[in-house]
Formats: structure tokens, C-alpha cells, sequence
């Protein structure tokens, strides 16, 4: 057994569900991007895992985008582990210019929505052709802008959760699903 299972309160979304969410987001977008080129850029780090399936997917749709680029661009919120700060830290910018391309900006989840809304508009001032943007999860309940958000895989409910990229102080990006933590797996200042 893994050590991690300890940690976990309950998973919210196994393998399965995850996996299905992820087809069906790459579904729409290479009908969205029929026959046209695509620039995905995923948001580090959380959004790394569900990049990675989702380009992949979107290669396995028949009459998907004509050619896929990928860029990642690295952003931060958090003032501690678990809660938002407010202000949005760029750490690393995408390479190369965006401008008149097909671009869409793939994070992990949307909690109150400050993360993708600052990276939104940072990407759009530099003119491209098409800006889409696509989260794996939201959380509606803990949005305080009203981003716009084109693709979204799954609804969490209004709690803390880690796995599949999303982690808790760097640790359980590498679980394989999406799970609430115990509270004693919480540090005691959270
Ligand atoms: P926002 O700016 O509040 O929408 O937060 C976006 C970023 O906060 C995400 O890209 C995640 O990195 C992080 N985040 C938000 N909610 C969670 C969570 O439940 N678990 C882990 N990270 C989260």
C-alpha cells in the first residue's frame, strides 16, 4: 500500500473520471481547431499533468488541429499553502511571440479565478489570433472574477485537493487521482 493513501480523507475523481474529462475537453477543442494550427501552453506546475494527457489527446481525435506547439508559462498565487494570496507572481514567460497565433492556455484548476484571469489578459495584449482557455477543474463557488473559461473538465466541490499535478507543499502532484486530504495531514499554521 502507499503511503499516500494514508493522507487521503476521499477521492473525488479516480483515474477513470479524470481520463474521461480529459477526452472530452479534447473532443471540443480539435473541433474548435479543425484543420488550423494550435499553440498550448500549460501553466506550471499544477496544470503539468493534465497538459501532457490533454495534448496527447487532442493528437488521438481525427480532424484535430493541423499542428500543435507547446509552451509552458509559470505562475503562482499562493501566500501559503492552501490559500490565495490575491496577487499572482509571473515566474517564467512563454518563448517566442504569440502574435496572430491560435493559442490555448491550459491550467489546473480555477478556485477563485485570479491566476487565469491575470494570465488571460497578460496573453491577450500581445495579439493572437484566438486566445481559448481550459482548466481541468473549477471550483464555482470560490470564483471572485468572472474569468472567461472556454473548456472545463470537471466541477470540485469547495475544498482543498491534491493529485494529478495539483499538490499541498510540492507533495501528492504525483498521485494518479484527485483527493481531499485528511485535516492531520494538514502543517498546523493551515
Ligand atoms: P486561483 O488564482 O485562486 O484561481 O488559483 C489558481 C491556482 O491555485 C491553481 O493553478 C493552483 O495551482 C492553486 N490551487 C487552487 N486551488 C487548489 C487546490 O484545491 N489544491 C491545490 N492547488 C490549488
Amino acid at each position: 500500500m502507499n503511503s499516500y493513501r494514508e493522507s487521503i480523507a476521499e477521492v473525488l475523481f479516480d483515474e477513470s473520471r479524470i481520463s474521461a474529462a480529459i477526452d472530452e475537453m479534447a473532443a471540443a477543442i480539435a473541433r474548435d481547431f479543425s484543420g488550423e494550427p494550435i499553440l498550448v501552453v500549460g501553466v506550471l506546475k499544477g496544470a503539468l499533468f493534465a497538459f501532457t494527457d490533454l495534448v496527447r489527446a487532442i493528437a488521438r481525435r481525427p480532424n484535430g488541429p493541423s499542428d500543435l506547439s507547446v509552451e509552458t508559462i509559470w505562475a503562482s498565487s499562493y501566500g501559503n499553502a492552501t490559500r490565495s494570496s490575491g496577487e499572482v507572481q509571473l515566474r517564467k514567460d512563454v518563448a517566442g511571440s504569440i502574435r496572430g497565433r491560435n493559442v490555448l492556455l491550459v491550467d489546473d484548476i480555477v478556485d477563485n479565478g485570479l491566476t487565469m484571469q491575470y494570465l488571460r489578459e497578460l496573453l491577450v495584449q500581445r495579439a493572437p489570433a484566438r486566445l481559448r482557455t481550459a482548466a481541468l477543474l473549477e471550483k464555482p463557488e470560490r470564483r471572485l472574477v468572472n474569468v472567461r473559461l472556454d473548456y472545463v473538465g470537471l466541477r470540485c466541490p469547495n475544498a482543498f485537493v491534491v493529485g494529478y499535478g495539483l499538490d499541498y507543499r510540492e507533495l501528492y502532484r504525483n498521485l494518479p487521482i484527485i483527493a481531499r486530504l485528511k485535516p492531520e495531514s494538514f502543517a498546523p499554521e493551515n
